[in-house]
């Protein structure tokens, strides 16, 4: 079976699961966190290479602000209680998004996670945080030009903010939602898209395997034919 090398995940419906069993939406997002930590160990076992996964994006500061400081709350006790475990286990992690608008601890708290874990090769994590598609193809275009360099597709893809790992090539929404919302747009250009309909904290091994089972089904051709593709030789 082929297994993606990058698979990216919209992980949402953390307020439904949560509204589900009358509990504050922050209590989906407590359960969120689970959900990450066993899929990050599933993704690895599989031999997934990098797993980026949106965790706040820029438009998700229109929230209530008390769900905003409990995301915020919940990141600071992730940071400490999550990144050694994982760092343990060979896990990169590496923070993904803009980063003005987070706070000095948390800004602190990327840059040691970053650090520590910066040899480890098993697999890479990016947590993309304050992140959003078009913020990302800006901040690439303008680094592009402040060096007075012409703005290529190669130039940028240089300039991203996952420059360090290859493009998407698995990209799964959880929560039944059939949209993209601002996450990798540059990236995802070619990636295959799955949409699941299990909410984030529900999204266990085995709905990860049927995506992944999905994904080696399908036939990526990148603008060729199908015959091109093929793996069966046809004569020339
Ligand atoms: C995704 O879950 C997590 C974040 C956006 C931080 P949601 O909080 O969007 O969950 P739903 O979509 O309301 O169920
Ligand atoms: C996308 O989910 C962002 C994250 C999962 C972090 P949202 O729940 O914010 O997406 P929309 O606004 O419903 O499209
Ligand atoms: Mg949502």
């Amino acid at each position: 079976m082929t297994i993606p090398h990058h698979v990216a995940i919209v992980m949402d419906g953390n307020g439904r699961w949560a509204r589900q069993r009358y509990l504050p939406r922050v209590a989906g997002h407590r359960q969120g966190v689970e959900a990450l930590r066993r899929c990050v160990r599933a993704c690895a076992d599989r031999g997934i290479k990098v797993l980026t996964v949106f965790a706040f994006s820029s438009e998700n500061w229109n929230r209530p602000q008390e769900e905003v400081s409990g995301l915020m709350d919940l990141l600071i006790t992730a940071l400490s209680g999550e990144v050694k475990p994982m760092h343990e286990s060979g896990v990169r992690i590496c923070f993904v998004g803009d980063r003005s608008r987070v706070s000095e601890k948390v800004r602190a708290g990327f840059a040691k996670a970053e650090q520590l874990t910066l040899t480890n090769q098993k697999i890479t994590l990016n947590v993309c945080f304050n992140y959003g598609g078009r913020w990302d193809i800006a901040q690439a275009a303008q680094r592009v030009a402040a060096r007075g360099q012409v703005i290529t597709e190669d130039a940028l893809n240089q300039e991203v903010a996952t420059a360090h790992v290859s493009d998407p090539d698995l990209l799964i929404r959880t929560g039944g939602e059939f949209r993209i919302s601002n996450f990798l747009l540059w990236q995802c250009a070619y990636s295959e898209l799955y949409f699941s309909e299990k909410l984030w904290p529900d999204f266990d091994e085995a709905a990860l395997d049927t995506a992944l089972l999905a994904f080696a089904q399908r036939e990526r051709r990148f603008g060729k034919t199908s015959e091109q593709v093929s793996n069966v030789a046809v004569a020339a």
